[in-house]
């Protein structure tokens, strides 16, 4: 059955519960890939998306790291942005107004220097009404310390309670891949009081001129995403859905609705969209559309039906003989 079939069939109900938002469907836009959303405005229709995750709003206005920032690798992209954006204020005044014209809940990403600079952002936000939830950044690789937050539950249970204490907005907490087991993380900021978690953030990684023998990004690493991270990403999304009961925002390396619907089977309730954006702008309704699909096609009337349902791989006889001696 195709997307256009599907939508002329009863179609199957996609929305979604993060938090207190509920999402038309589960397909919402990596925190970075996805600008404030007036830049792909003419390409995709916010009214269709589950909700627009933006990028980054610091408490003051950030330049980033220097040029090269971006570089291709094979089955995905390294960067090392740092977090560029116009500031709180400049979100508020110039960004927001743009966005609450569409019928779609808006996630604001946000990153900080300490728990108190969290807090502060996520409470002016809260205040000023241009956000339905807060995405704390606690794990970016590209700035110094940008990853300290998400790789020691302590720290991360910190910055979530300050945020906790200042808002009602859905808190989402955004991991980190570059720690040695998520799991006592993931659970710290369910404890602390996260109503969902994303994950992943990107891995650090690096890419060298061999010609010019000098690395390629100017900050030295960067943060590894698209396809070639998405068994890790799946991998870590089953983990923390077996840790925590609050919902999950999984990402890493979905091009296509098939991509998709593997991380909703491992346990994500709902799905970003991040480095496929730059190859196919439309990729986040043609994700939505797809999972549509194949929610008809396999006979499932709801998109929560198939949320953690993934069931352990047939295991086949062996075909190698038992050895005869020990080695
Ligand atoms: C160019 C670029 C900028 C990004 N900026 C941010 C950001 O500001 N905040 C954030 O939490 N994640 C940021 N990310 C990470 C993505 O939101 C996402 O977690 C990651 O790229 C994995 O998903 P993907 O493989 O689908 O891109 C950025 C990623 C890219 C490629």
């Amino acid at each position: 059955m195709t997307a256009a079939a599907v939508t002329a069939a009863a179609a199957p109900d996609l929305s979604v519960q993060i938090g207190k938002l509920t999402l038309r469907n589960p397909v919402t836009t990596g925190s970075g890939t996805f600008g404030f959303g007036s830049e792909l405005a003419d390409l995709v229709d916010l009214n269709r998306l589950g909700a627009v995750c933006v990028k980054a709003t610091t408490s003051h206005a950030r330049i980033g790291n220097p040029p090269a920032r971006i570089v291709e690798t094979p089955g995905g992209m390294l960067n090392a942005i740092g977090l560029q954006n116009g500031g709180v204020e400049n979100y508020i005044r110039e960004k927001a107004p743009f966005l609450r014209r569409f019928d779609c809940p808006i996630i604001v990403n946000v990153p900080g220097e300490d728990p108190e600079d969290f807090a502060a952002v996520t409470r002016r936000l809260t205040e000023a009404g241009v956000a339905d939830a807060i995405e704390l950044n606690i794990s970016c690789p590209n700035v110094s310390h940008g990853l300290d937050y998400a790789t020691d539950p302590r720290l991360t249970a910190e910055v979530v309670s300050a945020c906790r204490k200042v808002t009602d907005l859905t808190l989402i907490a955004k991991l980190s891949p570059n720690v040695t087991d998520i799991r006592p993380i993931a659970k710290a900021a369910q404890d602390a009081g996260a109503d969902a978690i994303s994950l992943i953030n990107t891995l650090v990684g690096t890419s060298i001129d061999i010609k010019r023998r000098r690395f390629r990004l100017a900050n030295g690493t960067g943060g590894l995403s698209g396809p070639a991270i998405k068994p890790i990403a799946l991998n870590l999304v089953y983990r923390v859905a077996q840790t925590v009961t609050v919902p999950i925002i999984g990402m890493g390396g979905i091009m296509d609705a098939s991509d998709a619907v593997e991380f909703l089977l491992a346990g994500a309730t709902a799905v970003a969209v991040g480095t496929a954006t730059f190859v196919n702008p439309t990729a986040v309704h043609e994700v939505a559309d797809g999972i549509a699909a194949y929610l008809a096609q396999n006979g499932f009337t709801e998109v929560r039906q198939i949320i953690g349902a993934v069931q352990a791989a047939d295991i086949r006889p062996r075909t190698t003989p038992e050895p005869t001696q020990e080695i």
